[in-house]
């Protein structure tokens, strides 16, 4: 069986910083010490001197748009800029064409990943006001969980009948993410702005419209939802300083009923980017003002927030340069979520353990992943090299999105990924791609019922 032997890391693992090797056999780590010898001439010898190790990045929310939306990304393309960004596994969103609604369609997505991506995967099956058998029969070994949009965003999967929601909440075991934003305080403010500017809203109004109060409107009804019930809740891309207080940090993550994960851009980016970045910076949630950016980064610190994803959700560029009212929200992340974290390191607001455990651990332990997201004996070897001192600047040449943009373009990180490995292959090595080994589909250790 293959082996690859890696050297001299930093191994940041489980809150602590160790200088050792890691050995690889097949797809799993078999060995972690201070100093292991290789095993055969055979043995790929990795020299990582000066290197820091991380359990790769376990992406809880991306948009990777196939089927039916392939102009703006597709799983091939999204999974590559992934793997360049260090993130080894996604869970993908069900707001494609068709939407991720049916078990046929889930299981047309699972055919497609396994042809496709490079990274390991798996989907969410959307919630409607009318497909509560199709929830049922979700299988939770193999789909991550149920997402329901509970206020419009891209691709109209609002679900606002509150029986309806109230069956789901108390009758699917299945974890429930749930995009927050109050739909009928979002319209009125929107009909407010349009009666003044028409289509062409200014783009920094758009936290005035899709407000913190819209945001905590709904979050809050989704948690006394998930505390009636008992249903197991996560609330994605929380974006405010009020929404902080439905959380805790007096629970265990492995005991939390109801959790929530922040993403990359709501702690880069604050309401004053809106000059420069216009509508590229736009998304639902919205960028909002350092006041709560500064409330994401205290909760997320102190463990009310539990995880990091990007919400990676690339338009094309033609489509985000369109006026206000017809400017879908999103923008491309994945590769470029991890080298960003890595600059708050740099600037002391983040450690690396907590890095490691905010973007590997918890989403593992979250979703209950099997063998993953640790760097463990007997783990898939989905393993992430990082050199912190090697800049590089964001720019057309380098990004890999289909789309062929990013909010951060201009942008130089001082760290940069070197080798990403997933199950144990080296699918990504300075700037070269391994492209016929695709990735896995996640599985989950939860009971069946
Ligand atoms: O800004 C966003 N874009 N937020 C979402 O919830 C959906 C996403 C998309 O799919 O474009």
């Amino acid at each position: 069986m293959k082996k690859i032997l890696i050297k001299n890391a930093k191994i940041v693992n489980e809150g602590i910083i160790l200088e050792g090797d890691v050995l690889i056999e097949g797809e799993f780590i078999v060995e972690i010490g201070e100093s292991i010898s290789p095993k055969s001439p055979e043995t790929d010898v990795i020299q990582a001197e000066g290197k820091y190790l991380f359990p790769g990045m376990i992406d809880d929310q991306v948009h990777f748009r196939e089927p039916g939306l392939t102009h703006k990304a597709d799983l091939y393309s999204e999974s590559k800029a992934a793997i360049a960004g260090g993130i080894t596994s996604f869970i993908e969103m069900p707001n494609t064409m068709p939407q991720t609604t049916t078990q046929v369609a889930l299981t047309e997505k699972f055919q497609l990943a396994a042809q496709k991506s490079l990274a390991n995967y798996s989907f969410m099956i959307g919630g409607t006001n009318d497909n509560l058998d199709e929830l049922l029969q979700t299988d939770p070994k193999t789909v991550a969980g149920i997402k329901l949009f509970l206020g419009s965003s891209t691709g109209n999967m609002l679900v606002d009948n509150e029986t309806i929601l109230e069956k789901i909440f108390s009758s699917v075991k299945l974890l429930i993410s749930a995009h927050c934003e109050d739909e009928s305080t979002i319209q009125n403010h929107l009909k407010k702005y349009v009666e003044t500017f028409g289509d062409d809203i200014p783009v920094a109004l758009h936290p005035q419209i899709r407000s913190s109060e819209a945001c905590y409107i709904s979050s809050s009804k989704a948690v006394a939802l998930a505390q009636k019930t008992g249903a197991r809740l996560h609330v994605f891309h929380v974006s405010t300083a009020q929404e902080m207080d439905l959380f805790t940090n007096k629970t265990p993550l492995k005991d939390k009923k109801i959790t929530a994960e922040v993403c990359v851009h709501h702690l880069w980016f604050n309401d004053s980017h809106y000059a420069e970045k216009g509508s590229l910076i736009k998304w639902n949630p919205a960028i909002k003002s350092e006041k709560h950016q500064n409330a994401l980064w205290e909760a997320l610190l102190d463990d009310r927030i539990d995880v990091i994803a990007t919400d990676h959700a690339p338009h094309t560029l033609d489509e985000k340069k369109k006026v206000y009212t017809q400017c879908p929200s999103g923008a491309p992340m994945v590769q470029h979520a991890l080298p960003a974290l890595l600059e708050f390191y740099k600037k002391g607001k983040i450690s690396l353990e907590k890095i490691v455990e905010k973007t590997a651990h918890n989403p593992a332990v979250l979703f209950q992943i099997d063998r993953r997201g640790f760097i463990k004996k007997g783990y898939y070897a989905d393993l992430v090299l990082v050199d912190l001192s090697k800049p590089w600047t964001v720019n057309k040449e380098n990004i890999l999105y289909k789309c062929g943009w990013s909010p951060l373009e201009g942008t130089t990180f001082t760290s940069r990924i070197s080798h990403t490995f997933v199950n144990g292959n080296i699918v990504y090595n300075d700037g070269r791609f391994k492209e016929d080994i695709k990735g896995k589909a996640l599985a989950f250790n939860r009971p069946t019922s």
